[in-house]
């Protein structure tokens, strides 16, 4: 196909950590290293600092920040890196687990002092599951961490992934001495706060060779050898296939912070990191090399002038060439929209792009048009499937404190949900409007915005329900006659969707047993 050049070239990753493993900081180093910044300190952290979670402008500074820092796309040798980045904070952990449908691979942060932290558990799990292929990078090795072994150790048993070290260190902390590629044997020295350039890399063909002994000194030398040797034995040549497959992740020590260790794993990405990969969809598999543009949208995200209305849709595209002005089949909708300022990118600007390709992803100006999961295509009707939608665990009443601003809130709400911020249900019994988020957080968020982009103010009571399940069964009456029986504890979705609001795990679990023909469904999956 005549754009698989441009196909090619293309590798789409994630970044993701437990917050602090210094995710902001590498970013920041892959950019430098693309040429893409030329000065440190210009990725800000899209973290909410802890403590401040009623800090609303925090939580604005944090909108702003992340839409800057959402898709950052640069340059590294002849390769085009799109890094998708993901928010630490766990009350936003759903935003991150659907970025990870639009990525190819992903990078795991791990601080060598803290070893796997709670958000890393849950991250690797969503990967586990899609079978992403990971690179997991130890960061922090200037600071005296864990014992290696014991820290590669850890992370097989709590992560339950197969490791396979690709660089190793030479102590850490204020011992640490540098890195030992084990795949092109050759010695990077570490210098600490200066930038990894090439005059501290020593090739050595021989681990014997007694240069070794006068770069680091006779005991780290023996260390290293009985290391590598140990190594060598265990783990052999990297299985390329089981990486993809998702069974074997690379592992790479080094020091962010230091641009230390990057570069060793930059190399080893562009080789061996999967480019665009066949998806999915509701009809069929397909392709990134079909003629035919489809992309789905993964993230929206509101304008930043809470003046103007409009938000950016992210597009993943799979397959085809995105085409400025050219007309898209909205299959949701079914109706074609065209886009005269689609985004790009490269080098932390936005720029207008007249095409994209398969991997890319654009950022389309929306007046409402799209809700997370939407796809696009140029006539064929499906959707890609794996896009999660989330159980929420926190439900709250939302009480409209001015009723002049009724259309105002209900507009807002609607907005909001689509964005995936948060999911509405509407009680039977009571007509109550119930907000319904996985994090704290996002009943702020919800509430702020409300007030300040659309002029609504809102209160929330908290509801005693726990978890909602969406219901299904074959035979209807059943599930209407069950609706009418618990009216206090069911709703619709937004689409109208039926849903059992349970209050505690027994009642659910008792409503399951006394309803065998109602199906309950827990995380269900857009598409
Ligand atoms: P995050 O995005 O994963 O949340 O982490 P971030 O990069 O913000 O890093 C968290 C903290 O760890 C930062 O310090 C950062 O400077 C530090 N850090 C990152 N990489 C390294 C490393 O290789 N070695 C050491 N010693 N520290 C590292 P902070 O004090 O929390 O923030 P800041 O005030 O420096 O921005």
């Amino acid at each position: 196909m005549k754009y698989d050049k441009e196909i090619n070239k293309r590798k789409t990753f994630a970044i993701i950590s437990h917050p602090d493993a210094g995710k902001t900081t590498l970013t920041e180093k892959f950019l430098l290293f693309g040429g893409a910044i030329q000065t440190a300190g210009a990725v800000k952290s899209n973290k909410i600092k802890k403590g401040a979670t009623s800090d609303f402008m925090e939580i604005e500074r944090q909108r702003g920040i992340s839409v800057a820092t959402s898709v950052m796309s640069f340059e590294y040798k002849d390769f085009l890196i799109n890094l998708l980045d993901t928010p630490g904070h766990k009350d936003f952990a759903e935003d991150t687990y659907r970025t990870l449908t639009a990525v190819d691979s992903v990078v795991l942060v791990i601080d060598s002092v803290n070893g796997v932290e709670d958000q890393t558990r849950r991250l690797v799990e969503v990967c586990r599951m899609r079978k992403t292929p990971v690179i997991v990078f130890i960061n922090k090795m200037d600071r005296d961490g864990k014992n290696r072994f014991d820290l590669l150790e850890e992370i097989e048993a709590e992560l339950k992934l197969n490791l396979h070290p690709m660089t190793w260190p030479i102590n850490s902390g204020k011992d640490f001495k540098g890195v030992y590629n084990l795949r092109n044997k050759s010695l990077r020295l570490f210098a600490a706060n200066t930038k990894a350039d090439d005059e501290d890399l020593v090739e050595i063909e021989n681990l014997s060779d007694h240069t070794l002994e006068q770069k680091v000194g006779e005991a780290d030398a023996n260390i290293l050898r009985e290391d590598v040797e140990l190594i060598d034995g265990v783990y052999g040549d990297l299985d390329e296939k089981a990486y993809l497959d998702g069974d074997i992740a690379p592992v790479f020590f080094g020091s962010a912070i230091n641009n230390f260790g990057i570069n060793e794993m930059l190399d080893t990405f562009i080789e061996i990191a999967p480019g665009p990969l066949p998806r999915e969809t509701t009809a069929r598999e397909v392709f990134p090399n079909e003629e035919k543009l489809s992309g789905f949208v993964f993230k929206i995200h509101a304008n930043l002038d809470p003046k103007h209305r409009d938000r950016i849709a992210f597009l993943r595209i799979c397959s085809g060439v995105f085409e400025r002005n050219k007309y898209y089949h909205h299959v949701r909708l079914d109706k074609n929209l065209r886009f005269s300022t689609p985004y790009t990118f490269l080098a932390r600007s936005k720029d207008i792009v007249e095409n994209a390709y398969p991997g890319d992803v654009v950022g389309l100006f929306d007046t409402g048009n799209f809700k997370i999961g939407d796809t696009l295509t140029e006539g064929e009707d499906f959707y890609y499937t794996g896009i999660p939608s989330f159980s929420p665990e926190i439900f709250k009443e939302l009480v409209n404190k001015d009723p002049m601003k009724t259309k105002q809130m209900e507009k807002g709400v609607n907005q909001l949900t689509d964005e995936g911020v948060a999911q509405l249900f509407t009680q039977f019994g009571g007509n109550k409007k119930i907000i319904g988020c996985v994090g704290e957080l996002q009943f702020e968020v919800i509430q702020y915005r409300l007030l300040h982009e659309y002029g609504a103010s809102v209160e929330f009571r908290t509801l005693p329900f726990f978890k909602a399940c969406w219901l299904t069964s074959k035979d209807n009456k059943k599930l209407e006659e069950f609706l009418r029986f618990k009216q206090a504890n069911s709703g619709e979705d937004k689409d109208g969707l039926p849903v059992y609001l349970a209050q505690s795990q027994w009642f659910l679990d008792t409503e399951i047993s006394n309803n065998p023909d109602i199906q309950f469904h827990f995380t269900s999956e857009i598409h």
